[in-house]
């Protein structure tokens, strides 16, 4: 099994393009099955899990191309309504298919999603929204078997939490519809607007995406359409961070700064000089960063878990003690034991973790324990002393386009073996 070595101490510096966004690719490749003919997504990232997504889309009959970061996907003749349960439990994500098969079929059979690295992953609340909209759930097995009498209803659906994939599974089954579904309490991340924009290019009706409310007026078909993929914010906040933490000064391009208010605030709050331009942003970083007080995780705009891994990477070389809650995840933490291999000074009890930052990291010997958690290993492999070995890195492939190619052009001392 490969591993990536880093030879920490060189300080970033360069260029780089910041790839589409994982998390709005998924559910948008599954929209394409709501589409009859031909969709083209542009800026779609070279993933694992957008490459299971393909494979679960062929399984379902549609006809799937990939030239470079173009995905096409022909949903003319969708075949099947099933999700195989080596692809389900290869990504716990493709729960966000749900709502598209049925949407199209009026039917769907899928194992329920096993727990994952970051806990238990529970489904409660997009089961009970889509039987909200008139769609038969029952569980037996291990299995999740839906299916429709005669049409998906709209219907009001408060959400307790504002999830984000309970958002857009309902968003999914009720672009089809008959009549108009409102969601109170939705998720307002970017990859929501992001989605409501493709299938809006489609031919759906959806309006208010990226607010607390978002409202869905049903519609009998949806067409082929062409799209780009807005930039992942989580990478670029993992790059960020591998540029900090080694005092040094890079250019992001294609990035949307105000898809990450939030942490350009906290890495500013560091001491960074932070520049954004249009689609490009140059972060420059001159002194070991300062620490950050508190920092509490939230849903968006807040400060995103996802960036939770590498900010504490950073943060574990800055000068002071910060106060980590994670309030989204209830087992998010289990890459810190890792991160203390590099001698990172964190104790941990229950969601709250206590960094105090230590003059510099050593390198060790380390594993992924999940996505984040192996991009935390990364940043601060990139400013340990001597060199981090990083296995088990499929979980950083699942989420990081060619991550050390883009080190390495910005100038790190790491290789892929
Ligand atoms: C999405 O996961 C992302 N994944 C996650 O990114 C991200 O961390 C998360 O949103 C929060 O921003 C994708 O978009 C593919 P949630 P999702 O439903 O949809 C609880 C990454 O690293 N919950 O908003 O699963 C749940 O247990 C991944 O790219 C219920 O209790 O997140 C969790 O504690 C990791 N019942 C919280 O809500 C439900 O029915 C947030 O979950 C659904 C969720």
């Amino acid at each position: 099994m490969a591993k990536i070595y880093i030879n920490g101490g060189n300080r970033l510096s360069g260029e780089l393009k910041i790839h589409g966004a994982k998390n709005s690719a998924l559910p948008i490749l599954a929209a394409t099955l709501l589409c009859q003919g031909e969709s083209v997504i542009h800026n779609c990232p070279r993933l694992s899990d957008v490459a299971v997504s393909i494979r679960i889309l062929e399984n379902l009959g549609c006809v799937c191309s990939r030239n470079g970061n173009t995905v096409s996907v022909d949903a003319t003749n969708v075949s099947g309504n099933d999700i195989p349960d080596n692809l389900m439990r290869e990504m716990r994500s493709s729960i966000v298919f749900l709502g598209a098969i049925i949407g199209r079929t009026k039917s769907a059979v899928v194992s329920s999603p096993g727990g994952c690295e970051l806990g238990p992953r529970p489904i409660d609340l997009h089961i009970s929204s889509l039987r909200l909209l008139g769609i038969k759930i029952s569980e037996d097995h291990g299995y999740l078997n839906c299916e429709v009498d005669s049409e998906i209803t709209g219907n009001e659906i408060n959400l307790s939490f504002p999830s984000v994939g309970a958002t857009e599974n309902i968003i999914l089954a009720a672009a089809l519809s008959k009549g108009t579904t409102v969601i109170h309490n939705a998720a307002r991340e970017p990859e929501i607007s992001d989605l409501a924009d493709f299938l809006n290019s489609a031919g759906a009706k959806i309006y208010g995406a990226g607010s607390d409310t978002v409202v869905i007026e049903g519609v009998q078909k949806l067409n082929g359409t062409e799209h780009t993929v807005i930039p992942d914010r989580i990478a670029a906040a993992t790059y960020i961070c591998g540029a900090v933490a080694t005092n040094g000064d890079i250019v992001l391009k294609n990035i949307m700064p105000s898809h990450q208010v939030a942490l350009l605030n906290l890495f500013r709050q560091c001491g960074c000089e932070i520049t954004p331009k249009n689609n490009t942003l140059r972060i420059k970083s001159i002194s070991r960063p300062m620490r950050i007080p508190t920092i509490r995780t939230m849903v968006y705009p807040g400060f995103p878990t996802d960036a939770g891994p590498p900010v504490m990477a950073l943060l574990s070389i800055a000068k002071g003690t910060t106060v980590f809650v994670e309030s989204i995840f209830q087992n998010r933490f289990k890459y810190i034991d890792e991160l203390k291999r590099l001698g990172a000074n964190i104790k941990t009890q229950g969601n709250v973790a206590v960094i105090e930052g230590v003059p510099k990291l050593s390198g060790a010997g380390t594993e992924c324990t999940d996505l984040r958690g192996g991009a935390a290993l990364v940043v601060a492999g990139l400013v340990a002393e001597g060199t981090t070995e990083i296995d088990k890195i499929f979980h950083i492939d699942r989420g990081y386009e060619d991550i050390e190619l883009n080190l390495k052009n910005l100038g790190a001392d790491i290789k892929r073996e």
